[in-house]
């Protein structure tokens, strides 16, 4: 369909244009996982061979992106998500001597200390993140100048006690845009803020997507039109209404510095007692 082609061939993800547009509808989990990634690559330094740990990766794809144009190995994680489709995927990809599927809670990821030369996050890390001293836990996966990096929901502006009426007020599908659980969305500032305090990283930088909310519409829309949207409703009006006033996304990357010797979500794995065990 020529509409849905318009709609998903951009110019700003040149990288994502080369994959098939039912591949992605199909495997998508919300905002359009490769043009996520392919921001966010934009501003890694990803090499061949390098670890990379992908966080909440959903239904893989992200991790096939990172294979396919980087020739990174990568370890796809995550809690709600079956391995077992995910590795049915990398199969068909041709990508299975560099992604390997795994389930784990972001709270206690199995992998030794600075295992990865960066770790990245889609559309997920607003889910766990806003914890005070969870970048503290994620970097210690890290090895020192490895990098983290991020894509969330986010807003473009703070918001009061109560989120606008524009993003309350039912689509005509019925839908609610905003749900209590929006309040993990947050700015560039609260994220520059909560990175900034974290010794373990430097060079932090926290940005808006350029049209992030458009990108989102835009997939949305495709969505609808090929019926993939099912079971749930689109977004596409509260989006529209919105314009990108207080919704879009954020990019986070920063560079782990020196290395801590204490897991702290869970001691018992990894607190050091003087000797290895
Ligand atoms: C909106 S989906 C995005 C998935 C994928 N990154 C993408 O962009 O298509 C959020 C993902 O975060 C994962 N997630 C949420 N909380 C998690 C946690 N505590 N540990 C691991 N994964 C988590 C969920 O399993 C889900 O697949």
């Amino acid at each position: 369909m020529d509409e849905v082609r318009n709609l998903l061939v951009k110019p700003e993800f040149p990288r994502s244009n080369g994959y098939d547009l039912t591949w992605v509808l199909d495997n998508q989990m919300g905002p359009n996982a490769l043009w996520l990634a392919e921001w966010l690559c934009s501003r890694l330094p990803l090499a061949p061979g390098m670890r990379i740990l992908d966080l909440g990766c959903g239904k893989a794809i992200s991790s096939i992106f990172l294979a396919r144009e980087y020739q990174a190995r990568v370890w796809a994680v995550d809690l709600w998500m079956d391995p077992d489709p995910n590795w049915r995927r990398v199969l068909d990809t041709g990508c299975a001597d560099l992604v390997c599927p795994l389930r784990a809670e972001a709270h206690a990821l199995p992998f030794a200390e600075g295992f990865f030369d960066g770790a990245i996050c889609l559309d997920a890390y607003q889910y766990f993140g806003t914890d005070e001293l969870y970048l503290d836990y994620l970097s210690r996966f890290v090895r020192p100048g490895g990098f983290i990096g991020v894509v969330a929901v986010g807003l473009m502006q703070p918001i009061g006690k109560q989120p606008p009426a524009h993003l309350v007020e039912p689509q005509s599908n019925g839908k609610v845009f905003w749900e209590d659980s929006c309040r993990c969305f947050k700015t560039v500032e609260f994220w520059q803020d909560l990175w900034d305090r974290c010794g373990k990283v430097t060079e932090v930088q926290v940005e808006p997507m350029p049209d992030g909310w458009r990108h989102w519409r835009d997939f949305d829309r495709a969505l609808e039109l090929t019926g993939k949207n099912k079971p749930f409703p689109s977004d596409v009006e509260a989006l529209e209404r919105d314009g990108g006033r207080y919704v879009g996304f954020v990019r986070l990357t920063a560079r782990r510095t020196e290395m801590t010797d204490f897991n702290l979500y869970d001691p018992s794995l990894g607190f050091k007692v003087g000797v290895d065990s």
